[in-house]
């Protein structure tokens, strides 16, 4: 065979499996039998080994190829991932109606209702009809490149379908669903049961936990599926201007589109579709938690807008939750990072959704008051969403007379120290709290250290719970520098801790000392430091020392920063317990730079003046020299040039100081620096 006429056989054998693929996973109606399409499949596969330049990656030979990922890498959605809001009622829904009316008056307003698939979100980035890459939501801005995982997923197609009526798009992001059947879940649980693996919860974790790994053989054997319903950014000449135009497209795409889709004019007809949607759901194939309720029309909806987290013009549906009934046996005390005392209940284990619940969280105090809820009683629990089980209500008829009411310790039942009552805070929680007061409470030290490894923190594999209660137990770990002085022979001393895993925890706390500041920032556990707000500090910080050095008032200049957030961070930069834990994990090493960092360079007295810094300078660093220079709404450029403004040289100024001299750049030592900084 020539290279011609292999090339040409190649593109028919991937034509028909593209076609059997399209019509068994997206359609459900196979036109092969298996020997037929095994036998293309062994073809093209044979050809591919004879011709390797003809095994391209939108090859269907290409699906599971590759070795293990040591890790995700991250990428940015060009249109944010967003979220949807909630309701749980029809007067909500009619509620969420007239509000996008009152934004659109005089408009006819039309909806569509689709069923909300219980999966995980991802993202799917085609070029040129190719699928080139593939992501989680993150935290909606970033996510994990998990490409290679879905491309294992049948239903994904690698190729788009092309029809001359609306040419493909340049560029386009698909987002939808990837969940797993609840037949393909209680398979994948018997398998893992036989093997001594532990069974996922709920098909959701199952297709989470799936997407996770690192090895896409691994997920290339996990039942997955998906399911696409909207799109991000699209690049290309024609666009779909509606929901129901866009199902349309994804659907001759090549893509899978939600089974069931209602048109809607009326509240009346949307609460009809919902409750029709609810009595049909149980025969779909996966889970559904909800509707969700769209406008049409995309030019509406550009009109009404998004909140930072959802848009204003679609809502979720929530049907009932699923609950149980069950007995309260025990409430026991948990202790969190920030000392909070957490009433949580042990009960009578239960099935519930897929999974058996032997705990549920009783909020807090008041919540427990306000409930009546009393040890021994029977009590109906719930599970919503992501939510973890909570006790909704008592069943009062249940009682018998022997339930008792559970009373609050006056000490912490973790360390003995005294427990205070604090209003409000942190943010979230309700309005008071019970408080361990001792920071040093192993509890809170606990917390304080797993939060730092956390995945969405400074992201240390392999420091889970287990590790670090062994970790500050045997008093080798008191704060999170601590973890940056472990050695491998304490590490091995633990129990169950062999060298090869020792060896990987000590690499994973290595590979921690360079992440972005914004994750140590959200890793110290500031209250109110969420990591949205860690990220707004490190675009407008460039260096924690710079952060450390800043005033309340300057702080509340940074955006979504507000008074609160403020003083709870002075506060705790001006502990001097916190001071030297933070210049220990600068002696440690840890990076304390943020590649987040933007100034505002229009504002300030540099603003437009570019520096450049030569040399060592007398008493700062090359970093600090920067951050004020662009506090002051300066640049600093790394060559010299006609556009450099000023030259700022120390010791040893080499080839930078000659060629200012040359050029006439003015040229300032670190005293006249400073002076033109006002310092
Ligand atoms: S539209 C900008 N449609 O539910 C709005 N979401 O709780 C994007 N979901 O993040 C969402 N089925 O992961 C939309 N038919 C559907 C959905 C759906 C499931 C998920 C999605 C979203 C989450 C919000």
């Amino acid at each position: 065979m020539t290279l011609k006429e292999a090339q040409a056989r190649h593109a028919e054998l991937t034509e028909e499996i593209r076609t059997h693929d399209h019509a068994y996973y997206v359609l459900a109606k196979p036109v092969l039998s298996d020997r037929e399409y095994d036998r293309l499949y062994r073809e093209l596969r044979d050809l591919e080994a004879q011709y390797p330049e003809l095994a391209t990656p939108d090859s269907p030979t290409q699906r599971v190829g590759g070795e293990p990922l040591a890790e995700f890498k991250s990428v940015d959605h060009i249109t944010p991932m967003l979220s949807l809001d909630n309701t749980y009622s029809q007067e909500e829904v009619r509620e969420f109606v007239n509000r996008v009316q009152k934004l659109l008056p005089k408009q006819t307003l039309d909806w569509t209702v689709e069923p909300k698939v219980d999966g995980v979100a991802i993202s799917l980035r085609y070029e040129n009809g190719a699928l080139t890459a593939g992501a989680t939501r993150g935290d909606g801005s970033t996510g994990d490149d998990i490409t290679a995982n879905l491309k294992t997923i049948r239903s994904i197609p690698l190729k788009l379908k092309s029809n001359p009526r609306q040419p493909l798009p340049k560029a386009m992001e698909v987002r939808g669903e990837v969940y797993l059947t609840i037949a393909g879940f209680k398979k994948l649980n018997a398998e893992r049961a036989a093997n001594g693996e532990e069974p996922f919860a709920n098909p959701r974790n199952a297709a989470a936990g799936s997407l996770k790994q690192l090895d896409p053989k691994i997920v290339a054997k996990r039942p997955l599926d998906v399911v696409l319903y909207g799109t991000g950014q699209i690049d290309g000449a024609w666009q779909p201007v509606s929901q129901v135009e866009l199902l349309d497209w994804l659907g001759s795409l090549g893509f899978r589109t939600p089974g069931k889709m209602w048109h809607c004019r009326s509240p009346d007809e949307l609460l009809a579709a919902i409750e029709q949607l609810d009595r049909i759901r149980e025969e779909f194939p996966y889970e559904t938690d909800g509707a969700v309720i769209k406008l049409n029309s995309f030019g509406l909806r550009e009109r009404v807008g998004c909140t930072s987290k959802a848009p204003r013009w679609a809502i979720a549906y929530k049907y009932a939750a699923e609950r149980a009934q069950t007995k309260l046996n025990v409430i026991t005390i948990q202790v969190g990072r920030t000392g909070a005392l957490t009433p949580v209940a042990e009960l009578e284990p239960v099935f519930l959704a897929g999974s058996t619940i032997s705990r549920a969280t009783l909020h807090n105090e008041e919540e427990l008051r306000r409930k009546d809820i009393r040890l021994g009683d029977t009590v109906i629990i719930e599970k919503a969403g992501e939510v973890i089980p909570a006790v909704v209500n008592v069943v009062l008829e249940k009682r018998t007379g022997a339930e008792r009411i559970f009373e609050f310790p006056k000490s912490c039942p973790e360390c003995g120290g005294p427990v205070s009552r604090s209003t409000g805070l942190p943010v979230g929680d309700p309005g008071v709290v019970l408080r361990c007061a001792n920071s040093d409470c192993p509890a809170q030290v606990r917390g304080r250290i797993e939060h730092w490894c956390s995945r969405g923190a400074m992201d240390i594999e392999g420091a889970g719970e287990v590790l670090v209660e062994q970790l500050v137990k045997s008093n080798l770990v008191r704060d999170v520098s601590d973890l940056y002085s472990l050695k491998l022979d304490q590490l091995v001393e633990l129990e169950r801790m062999g060298e090869k895993s020792a060896q990987n925890l000590l690499e994973g706390i290595l590979a921690s000392k360079t992440r972005d500041l914004w994750r140590l920032i959200f890793g110290l556990g500031i209250l109110h430091v969420g990591a949205g707000v860690a990220k707004a500090l490190a675009r407008a910080f460039p260096t924690l020392e710079e952060l450390r050095r800043t005033s309340l008032e300057q702080l509340t200049d940074v955006e979504d920063v507000g008074s609160v957030i403020a003083q709870s961070l002075v506060q705790w930069f001006g502990e001097t317990r916190n001071q030297t834990l933070l210049d220990r994990l600068r002696e440690a090493g840890v990076n304390l730079n943020s590649s987040l960092y933007s100034p505002k360079s229009a504002e300030g007295p540099f603003a437009g003046k570019t520096f450049v810094l030569t040399g060592t300078l007398p008493s700062m660093t090359r970093e600090q020299a920067t951050a004020k220079i662009e506090a002051l709404g300066g640049k600093v450029s790394s060559s010299v040039s006609k556009k450099t403004d000023y030259v700022v040289a120390g010791e040893e100024a080499g080839s930078k100081l000659e060629k200012a001299q040359k050029l006439g750049v003015k040229i300032l030592n670190e005293a006249e620096f400073l002076r033109l900084c006002g310092d």
